[in-house]
């Protein structure tokens, strides 16, 4: 059983051209069933419906989508124009990480030179993203062991950013698996993350994979953890990461934010440097993405609210760099609360 999100299957797809594979993340953790991507329409409703999500898979996803789309082109005889339209299907599938745009425009400019340099460059960026992984969570346990002081670290985290939302490794969940490999986790705490439980069906599973101890818990029972003290840090993963520090990651990641300042425990973002978009001045510019209010007005197929009752839901939230503790990268750690700028400009 592969537990990695995604991954090009060489011997896969029409006259064994290879293809794209996909775990499909909506039916885990009971069933583990891979999807074999060979044209935009399946992948685009993969990445809708989450088959195949967070944001640094997101990249790989589209970098590689960029082949699928050139194979479909292939077999089905797309003019260059019909391609453009089709690559740019796959970039504006979901809007608020920007790493699925990131890794179409990565390999883009390489179509005219042809599909085996566009495929060298997408796996390229696929272990790029893991060894940036492995990187900044070697940086962000050693900020966070001395940050904390502490010799064992109990971590509190929000929505899935483990090896399933990455080419492999994780963000947040690889400074786990880095702390764990140093005998440093005491017990992790997953927020379930309503509405789709990334947290309860992806990161309990990875973390029991792992024999980590582990906890999952109601997102409402966030705060009062932190306020608690059964925390000592919380560790989340980011969809874009502006200029300024701001911050958007899977909605709920704002109310842990502000419970950390309260307690005053870290609140560590871990990302690689694909997740930083400068062209972005401050958080008011990042779209959220409004999903369907089924998702939140019933649960695992059954409805919970009243019949009619619409749902509301936003699938990521904005914190501000103030309340960001520190920001990960392969590139280094930053203090945003402390005035740091992920642009290396300084906060006046
Ligand atoms: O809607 P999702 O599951 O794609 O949201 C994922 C998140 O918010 C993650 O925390 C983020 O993408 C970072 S993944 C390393």
């Amino acid at each position: 059983m592969s537990l990695l999100a995604l991954e090009w299957d060489a011997a896969a797809g029409r006259d064994g051209r290879g293809a794209l594979r996909i775990l499909d993340q909506t039916l885990l953790p009971t069933v583990t069933e891979h999807l074999v991507v060979e044209d935009v329409d399946t992948l685009v409703d993969a990445i809708g419906r989450l088959a195949v999500r967070g944001a640094p898979a997101l990249g790989v996803t589209g970098a590689l989508g960029v082949v699928v789309a050139m194979d479909q082109a292939a077999d089905e005889g797309w003019d260059e124009d019909r391609l453009r339209r089709e690559v740019d299907r796959v970039r504006d599938a979901r809007p608020t990480a920007v790493n699925l745009a990131w890794g179409v425009d990565a390999v883009r400019p390489l179509v005219p030179q042809g599909r085996a340099a566009v495929l060298e460059a997408a796996l390229r960026v696929a272990r790029e993203d893991e060894a940036a992984n492995r990187e900044l969570s070697r940086l962000a346990a050693d900020w966070l062991l001395e940050r904390t002081g502490k010799e064992r670290l109990r971590v509190l985290t929000h929505c899935n950013a483990g090896v399933l939302a990455t080419s492999a490794w994780g963000t947040a969940l690889g400074v786990v698996r880095e702390l764990d490999a140093r005998g440093l986790v005491e017990f992790v705490y997953a927020d379930e993350t309503r509405p789709l439980l990334q947290g309860a069906r992806l990161t309990a599973w990875e973390l029991a994979a792992e024999g980590i101890p582990h906890a999952v818990q109601a997102d409402g029972a966030a705060a009062s953890t932190i306020m608690r003290g059964l925390v000592d840090c919380a560790v989340v993963g980011a969809d874009r990461i502006t200029a300024n520090g701001d911050v958007a990651n899977k909605v709920g990641t704002l109310g842990v934010a502000l419970a950390c300042r309260e307690a005053g425990i870290p609140l560590l973002v871990a990302a690689p440097w694909s997740t930083v978009d400068l062209a972005m001045a401050d958080g008011s510019e990042i779209e959220i993405e409004e999903r369907p209010g089924e998702e939140v007005t019933m649960l695992t197929g059954v409805r919970v609210a009243p019949e009619g009752t619409p749902g509301f839901n936003p699938a990521f939230d904005v914190t501000p760099a103030r309340l960001v503790t520190a920001v990960a990268t392969e590139r280094g750690v930053v203090e945003p609360a402390a005035g740091d700028r992920l642009d290396g400009s300084s906060d006046g």
